[in-house]
């Protein structure tokens, strides 16, 4: 059986007070529509279609051609939502799954029993509903006594007795196809002024036709996003999801509580993240790393066995056995060869350091090229920048840059050569070279060992 997945986002999204539409709101790093994307768009061969309204160009903009888009002019309701999905859609697969872009929790195998269920029963609709004392405004599931579901009942038309009701629409359905686009046309507006997607029930069971339901497991997937306490209450909810499964795939988090993932991150077996942690976009660490306390690392990639303490990492590449800080800050295309050792207060950017090199002080490194078994002594820093342009430093393997060096590029240090304490290297350095002074001059070649 093909399934067509309706997306509805056409609403005002008032309570956010934002001049950002819903959908777009971050959340964990991402727009909250993403979710709803990844949650559904394995579910059918086709694009998702996206009733949009509020905020349209915005939206197309963000999701581009994975959407099909239809627009909704007028606000009338979540009926008259999906009839704008008609015209696409009638004739061409035989179930459409309608859920709402705004909530963000829901679980691709929750959408998939919904589906499933609808396919495997003879009646025009299966709905998701959900057990709840608290009925955040939910419309009622109305019951004969026999079980069958009768209507669905819009809290603002509840009578005393059905406002007792505590199985609760959740808003995610899936329809026969044919069945749906012919008796949309058949609903009334409502006293609220709008077509109700809801009254589909009514009409349904007054032809006597079966109704089916699934009642939701975890009533957190359907929290939707209504203002930014419900978004937080949302980033919450994921954020155990995320530590939980990382911790039942071999990682040890000392306090989830305090320790901030995003969905997109991996991280291997027996690494250990200590609190105060951020690990945010497409970040992938190791095995056996020790991360944080006090750790911020954003699209980046971090070998085995590295341990980074009290430090921010942004866009870097880091091999294993690396080990950083407290208090280092590695920005854009920073990459640290195997066995790197960045202490105290270093910061680099757009730079390679070659296996087991070392920065262990006050160092910035900016541009610059560095081989294997380099010491980089306390507050060596290349001046990489004339106040025009930026330029390279190449400093070769085996070189010792004396503590307080001004390395002014561009400049390139040949290998095992040495600038002393507090020099200002202006002129490249040939390989074996002592270089000391301001502006730094030769003052021994260093013997060859034998
Ligand atoms: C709807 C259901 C209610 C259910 C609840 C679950 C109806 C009449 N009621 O309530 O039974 O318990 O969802 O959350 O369907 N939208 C449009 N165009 C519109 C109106 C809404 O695209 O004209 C979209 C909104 O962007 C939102 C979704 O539909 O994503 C739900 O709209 P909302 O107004 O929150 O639904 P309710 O009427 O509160
Ligand atoms: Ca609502």
């Amino acid at each position: 059986m093909t399934t067509d997945v309706v997306i509805l986002a056409a609403g005002e999204g008032s309570r956010m007070l934002s001049e950002l539409p819903k959908p777009l709101h971050p959340l964990l790093g991402k727009p909250l529509i993403e979710y709803v994307m990844e949650a559904s768009e394995p579910l059918s061969e086709k694009s998702p279609v996206m009733v949009v309204g509020h905020g349209a160009d915005l939206i197309k903009d963000n999701l581009g051609e994975r959407v099909r888009f239809v627009e909704q002019a007028e606000l009338l309701g979540t009926g008259h939502a999906v009839q704008q999905a008609e015209e696409l859609l009638s004739g061409h697969s035989d179930l459409v799954l309608i859920l709402y872009g705004d909530m963000p929790l829901i679980r691709q195998g929750t959408l998939k029993l919904i589906i499933e269920t609808q396919g495997s029963h003879e009646g025009p609709m299966t709905i998701l509903t959900v057990e709840s004392a608290n009925p955040r405004g939910f419309g009622r599931i109305k019951r004969d006594s026999g079980g069958n579901i009768q209507a669905i009942v819009e809290e603002a038309d509840a009578s005393p007795e059905e406002l007792l009701i505590t199985e609760l629409n959740a808003g995610i359905y899936c329809f026969r196809s044919d069945w749906l686009w012919s008796s949309l046309k058949k609903l009334g507006i409502s006293s609220s002024g709008e077509y109700y997607l809801t009254d589909l029930v009514s009409l349904a069971a007054e032809d006597g036709l079966s109704i089916k339901s699934v009642l939701a497991g975890d009533p957190e997937e359907l929290i939707g996003i209504n203002t930014r306490v419900h978004l937080a209450e949302s980033s919450q909810i994921l954020r155990k999801r995320i530590n939980q499964e990382l911790m039942l795939s071999g990682v040890t988090i000392i306090d989830p509580s305090s320790t901030y993932i995003d969905p997109d991150v991996a991280i291997g077996r027996d690494t250990m993240i200590y609190p105060n942690t951020y690990l945010q976009g497409n970040t992938v660490l190791g095995q056996k790393c020790l991360i944080g306390p006090g750790t911020r690392i954003i699209n980046s990639q971090v070998g085995n066995s590295c341990q980074i303490e009290f430090s921010v990492i942004e866009s870097s590449l880091i091999e294993d056995g690396v080990d950083i800080g407290p208090f280092s800050h590695l920005r854009k295309g920073a990459h640290l060869g195997p066995g790197v050792h960045v202490g105290n207060f270093g910061e680099i950017k757009d730079s390679y350091l070659g296996k087991g090199s070392k920065m262990g002080h006050f160092s910035y490194i900016g541009d610059a090229q560095i081989g294997a078994d380099v010491n980089i002594g306390a507050g060596a820093i290349t001046c990489n920048f004339d106040g025009k342009e930026k330029h390279q430093t190449v400093i070769k393997d085996g070189v010792f840059i004396g503590s307080d060096s001004m390395l002014v590029a561009p400049l390139e240090i040949g290998e095992n050569s040495r600038t002393g304490a507090g020099s200002v290297v202006t002129k490249d350095v040939p390989p074996d070279t002592v270089v000391v002074g301001i502006p730094a001059r030769q003052i021994s070649k260093k013997k060859k060992a034998t």
